[in-house]
């Protein structure tokens, strides 16, 4: 699948994609692979059949990103099959319409549940992959928040708004930690894409309808994203860490 006229060279470098099983973690993980990279994808899904072929090796790991057993596991797995660590696209996420409601009387087991895998599993995932990328001294992060982040919501899904917010918080911190290390992390906030998450997408109606309220005039795809995320983990973004990537057409440009 080709993903960008950029073209990027991966090649001795190793990735783990951490929401891998369709959408933006799966074109990440492509892209990464067809610029060479050897690439572990994890993701509670089954393997999907659309993995590219090469150059780069790859890895699929299926399970809970909430584990942390399992993440070590896949870790050490990685290191042993590939020789190391370098690259890291936190990109697990789900949103629950209908039972991540308000915060004033949704459940909290599903307040707990969507932290969990939207916010808890991505420090997991970095405080196995940091001491790694330690040892190259070398390493790019990048973990997928949302413009949802940017403002509140007239049908609010309050949890993920929240698990968004803390995402890009989080993401700053662990720049200015391990910068010495020449490790680097970033964020970015998409606005509409068309992925499995949002099925809403499907109906050709309801897209065109959608983006209608984007000034580009169409809804992103996770091929948008993959090539920003290829950039932020190459070496052509070498001097930029901490900061915040909004990719929405333009939406939240808008008054
Ligand atoms: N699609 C959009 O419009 C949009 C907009 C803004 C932000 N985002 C964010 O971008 C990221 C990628 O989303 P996407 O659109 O590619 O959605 P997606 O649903 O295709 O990808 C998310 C992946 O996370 C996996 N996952 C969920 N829970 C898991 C768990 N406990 N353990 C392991 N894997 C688990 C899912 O199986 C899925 O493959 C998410 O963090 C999402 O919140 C998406």
């Amino acid at each position: 699948m080709a993903t960008s006229s950029i073209s990027f060279d991966f090649k001795g470098q190793v990735g783990l994609i951490a929401g891998a099983g369709g959408g933006m973690g799966l074109a990440i993980g492509n892209a990464l692979i067809e610029a060479g990279a050897d690439v572990t994808l994890i993701d509670v899904k089954p393997k999907p059949a659309e993995i590219a072929s090469g150059p780069g090796r790859h890895l699929y790991v299926q399970g809970d990103l909430t584990d942390e057993a399992l993440v070590k596991r896949a870790v050490a797995d990685t290191v042993t099959r590939f020789g190391g660590l370098d690259l890291l696209a936190n990109t697990v996420g789900v949103i629950w319409f209908g039972r991540d409601t308000s915060a004033i009387d949704m459940d909290l087991a599903v307040w707990d549940q969507v932290m969990a895998i939207n916010l808890k599993s991505m420090v997991i995932t970095a405080r196995h992959a940091v001491p790694e990328m330690k040892k190259r001294s070398k390493g790019a992060m990048v973990h997928l928040s949302s413009i949802q982040s940017l403002r509140g919501d007239i049908k609010v899904q309050e949890a993920y708004g929240a698990s968004k917010g803390a995402i890009r918080s989080l993401s700053k911190s662990l720049a200015i930690q391990f910068a010495a290390e020449n490790i680097r992390s970033n964020c970015i906030l998409p606005g509409f894409i068309h992925t499995p998450m949002q099925t809403r997408m499907d109906d050709p109606a309801t897209k065109t309808k959608f983006a209608e309220f984007v000034p580009l005039r169409r809804i992103g795809t996770a091929e948008d994203i993959a090539n920003l995320s290829l950039f932020l983990l190459s070496d052509a973004a070498n001097f930029i860490t901490g900061a915040e990537f909004i990719i929405d057409g333009g939406r939240t440009a808008l008054p």
